[in-house]
């Protein structure tokens, strides 16, 4: 069964006001009240609205800015380390500037009123966590965790990264046990996700019944299989986000609008009558 629900009005929307907020459909609120098992998989769309840049829409996402083969390939940080390294760090300050917004404390919320909960997200900020989501399993891995390219170990970065508005030129250092670069705590395109995690996400994907998917344009795998995972195993499959999307085809349920919205609508509109389990 496939439903586009009635769109929630959204500040996309001329005559948006917040106080007339579309209900929810009766069949997502039911569907998550009864939940027992929820996976959320989240994309770079859940922290726009903190101000990080997601990668692919419109003139505003990153590689609409910045070439993602100069930027974001093992070979690319070969060529040019000192370029990587200081994109990187650009992001990192990015990230640090920035704060969790409705949508991650939605989500953290969430997680207190289902019995079995999983976050999974291929965002490499840590907005999740400094909500207050606790395990969340990073496909992508973390900006905040760099490691030696050679041993692995991992690297104490400074908490600070060098602030600018631009992204500069910064050489990467060394590492202290074998000398080696010191690389971002990222998965590059044409690496393998970390093997726990993606056999962590992979497994929650099999074994829920609610599947939330939100901010994220389901097109770069291996993460965006997860929707299809979840789709095999019988579970309900909703979507957040404003705009269309590779998985709209799977979804069960697709709420448009800005996730900074629509979570919050929905954990309150679920749970307002309902104490914390
Ligand atoms: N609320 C919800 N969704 C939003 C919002 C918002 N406020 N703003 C934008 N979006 C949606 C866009 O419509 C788009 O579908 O977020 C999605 C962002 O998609 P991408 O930029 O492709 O980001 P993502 O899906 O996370 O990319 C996956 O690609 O570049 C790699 O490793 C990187 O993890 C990333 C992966």
């Amino acid at each position: 069964m496939k439903v586009l629900s009635r769109s929630v009005r959204t500040r996309y929307d001329p005559d948006w006001n917040p106080l007339q907020m579309t209900p929810i459909d009766p069949r997502i609120v039911q569907v998550l009240r009864a939940a027992t098992r929820v996976v959320v998989f989240t994309g770079a769309g859940v922290s726009a609205e903190s101000g990080i840049p997601t990668f692919r829409d419109k003139q505003t996402g990153l590689w609409e800015k910045f070439d993602a083969a100069e930027l974001a390939t093992p070979y690319a940080f070969e060529r040019d380390p000192a370029l990587v390294w200081g994109w990187y760090e650009w992001r990192r300050a990015a990230v640090q500037n920035a704060k969790p917004n409705p949508a991650h404390h939605a989500i953290a919320t969430l997680a207190n009123h289902v019995p079995q909960f999983a976050l999974v997200t291929q965002n490499v900020d840590d907005l999740h966590e400094r909500a207050g989501s606790r395990d969340v399993v990073h496909l992508h891995g973390e900006l905040c965790r760099p490691h030696c390219e050679n041993c692995r170990r991992p690297y104490a970065i400074p908490e600070i990264p060098p602030q600018s508005s631009q992204a500069g030129r910064i050489n990467p250092p060394r590492c202290e046990f074998c000398g080696a670069k010191i690389r971002p705590g990222v998965v590059w395109f044409g690496e393998r996700l970390p093997e726990q995690q993606w056999l962590a996400a992979r497994d929650a994907a099999k074994h829920c019944d609610v599947f939330l998917c939100v901010g994220t344009s389901s097109l770069v795998q291996p993460a965006a299989s997860l929707t299809d995972i979840a789709v095999n195993a019988g579970a309900t499959t909703i979507q957040v986000n404003p705009n269309p999307t590779g998985a709209d085809g799977s979804m069960t349920f697709t709420l448009r609008g800005p996730a900074g919205t629509v979570l919050p609508q929905l954990v309150a509109e679920t749970w307002a009558a309902v104490n914390v389990r």
